[in-house]
């Protein structure tokens, strides 16, 4: 079956033959009439289309690469191995995770300038019990604290012509409303261990990955390691409202350190490993979606609601919102969308990969959009959260107008979220709601305003949008295997410590994390949790809300992963 062909890498010329013959297909059937001459051949190659594809073919559209294994042993890597499999290691990283979740590292929406608001003081606590905890990563790598709180860590490497790998982790975590802390089967910042859960605030977002890291570090220099790959840690302290006071200052100080494309690769927090139509998959997030917010203010004259007009500026606003929910985004492919490429990989190897999407690859080699549009929206079928990793959505999430029973709403104002569709650009979204804009303006004779910095006027719908709150969707990370990728590495990592059988799978962020500062350091970011609990399978359960724990298998799992990935990297002859 097509499984016996993971780990290996077809020959490019059968590829190339492949993707030739599939963009023939989708010439020849749209236009077959047209080229009555060549229909015999179409006819064939129609056949093969719905006998399904040449299995060889579709497993190169999804390469899998080798489990990767550090070549360079010695009785002390061996040793630290076995260590971090012990339940010895268990239980002191158990220890070390609840020391770090009971620091309440809150970051609040609110939060004024660091060294202003002393709700930031808690993350010298956490600096502190970092410093306490990890010895040998403090005696040995260099530490700068970044906008006081950004912690900054390098483990210089003896070829300093080797491009850095860089980890990041934020330290702040998702505040506990007080009004939920009894909801929490234990308490939230209490660390609990019930012999196979660490509970609390940040446990899985994402002081494991932080403390992971650490972990890894600190026993590969126990091990006498000594990279010839700088190693970079870069912690934030405000991921949970924007990062710009962390990452944004950590970025900087790096891209100016290392230069643009000056690091080899990012590893922050994102995807983990989960089932997808009955296989399991390894997902690192390789894009992000954009963001934007579009304010509307509908300004109409006040008076008293006596004599009011037909519509107030609540009406007028509420014609507006209705339009724009009546004219929603369509579900679209662009070429860059990774989740086509997890489409690929479900078609070359899941057993329960549905006829309906088959159907509809390849997309890349169709010349036929109507193809590509079908794709995307049978593919929406499979629920919302699939939907909108390749749709923009659209949500108004704030209304305010009027403050009187007797007085006529002379401002009314509503905002509405977008997320930005990998291949498409805030500009568009901006371009859409003018236009809807305008057909409400012109039944009620008002002024558009749109996105000018022109102050408000009478009689008006005014749009604009922060820029600085607003983001371009990311740049796609490559997930080419051929030569040493980057993306070679991590798949050849994870392999090796999870086996054969687990896939891996490019995947995208609706959300945005901390990397959205770092594009310029390099275009090999991954988004990644590499921890992994068979058992307990992918779970988002508790993250933002109440109960967040990890499971100690996965957490142990994803030091095993950092202290491998460290090593191959630095073993890494990258192009
Ligand atoms: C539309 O508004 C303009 C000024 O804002 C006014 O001069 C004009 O009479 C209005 N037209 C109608 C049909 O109400
Ligand atoms: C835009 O957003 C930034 C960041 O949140 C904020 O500091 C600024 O005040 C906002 N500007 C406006 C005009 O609201
Ligand atoms: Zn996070």
């Amino acid at each position: 079956m097509i499984l016996s062909e993971k780990g290996t890498l077809l020959p490019p010329p059968r590829a190339a033959a492949g993707q030739s013959r599939w963009r023939s297909v989708g010439v020849l059937i749209i236009h077959a009439i047209a080229f009555a001459v060549v229909l015999r051949t179409s006819f064939e190659l129609y056949q093969r289309l719905t006998a399904g594809e040449d299995p060889s073919a579709s497993v190169a559209k999804c390469p899998q690469v080798e489990p990767l294994v550090p070549s360079q042993k010695s009785p002390a890597l061996s040793g630290m191995e076995d260590y971090l499999q012990s339940d010895k290691f268990r239980d002191e990283t158990v220890k070390r995770m609840a020391g770090a979740i009971r620091i309440p590292t809150q970051s609040y929406d609110d939060l004024g300038p660091v060294g202003e608001d002393s709700r930031w003081d808690t993350m010298y606590d956490f600096a502190d019990y970092l410093k306490s905890t990890f010895p040998h990563v403090h005696s040995v790598l260099a530490l700068e604290k970044v906008n006081t709180h950004g912690l900054l860590y390098t483990w210089k490497g003896t070829d300093a012509s080797l491009r850095p790998t860089v980890f990041m982790a934020h330290q702040d975590v998702v505040p506990v409303a007080e009004s939920t802390i009894d909801q929490w089967t234990h308490p939230p910042y209490s660390g609990h261990y019930d012999g196979k859960y660490i509970w609390g605030r940040g446990a899985s977002d994402c002081k494991n990955n932080l403390i992971g890291i650490l972990e890894a570090v600190e026993l590969l220099i126990d091990a006498g390691f000594k990279p010839k790959r700088t190693v970079v840690l870069s912690f934030g302290f405000d991921e949970e409202i924007s990062g710009r006071q962390g990452a944004g200052h950590l970025a900087q100080v790096l891209i100016n350190r290392y230069g643009k494309d000056g690091a080899a690769v990012i590893i922050d927090e994102g995807g983990g490993i989960a089932e997808s139509w009955g296989s399991t998959f390894a997902l690192p997030g390789v894009a992000e979606k954009g963001y934007i917010d579009v304010d509307i203010i509908v300004r109409m004259p006040g008076g008293h609601s006596s004599i009011p007009p037909a519509h107030s500026g609540i009406g007028v606003a509420s014609e507006l919102v209705t339009l724009i929910e009546a004219h929603p985004y369509e579900p679209r492919f662009h070429a860059e969308n990774p989740y086509l490429g997890l489409l690929e990989c479900g078609n070359a190897y899941s057993p329960k990969f549905p006829s309906s999407l088959k159907k509809n690859l390849p997309w890349k080699e169709s010349p036929c959009p109507a193809k590509k549009d079908k794709l995307a929206l049978e593919a929406a079928k499979q629920g919302d959260a699939t939907k909108y990793l390749f749709t923009t959505s659209l949500a108004v999430d704030v209304i305010t107008g009027g403050i009187k029973s007797n007085a006529l709403p002379e401002r009314t104002r509503v905002l509405v979220n977008h997320r930005v569709n990998i291949g498409e650009k805030t500009s568009e979204v901006q371009a859409k709601i003018v236009q809807l804009a305008h057909r409400v303006a012109a039944k009620h004779n008002l002024t558009v305003q749109a996105f000018s910095d022109e102050p408000e006027v009478p009689s008006s719908i005014r749009l604009s949008s922060n820029s600085s709150l607003s983001l371009e969707p990311a740049p796609v990370t490559p997930t080419s295997v051929d030569g040493v990728t980057p993306f070679r590495v991590l798949s050849g990592t994870t392999r090796a410590l999870y086996g054969e059988s687990l896939l891996m799978g490019p995947a995208l962020m609706t959300g945005n994390t901390d990397t959205r500062y770092y594009w310029d350091l390099t275009r090999h970011i991954f988004r990644y949790g590499p921890g992994y609990d068979p058992e307990q399978g992918f779970s988002l359960e508790g993250i933002h809300t109440v109960n967040e724990k990890v499971s100690v298998v996965a957490h142990t799992a994803g030091v095993q992963w950092y202290s491998l990935f460290i090593r191959n990297m630095d073993e890494a002859d990258l192009a």
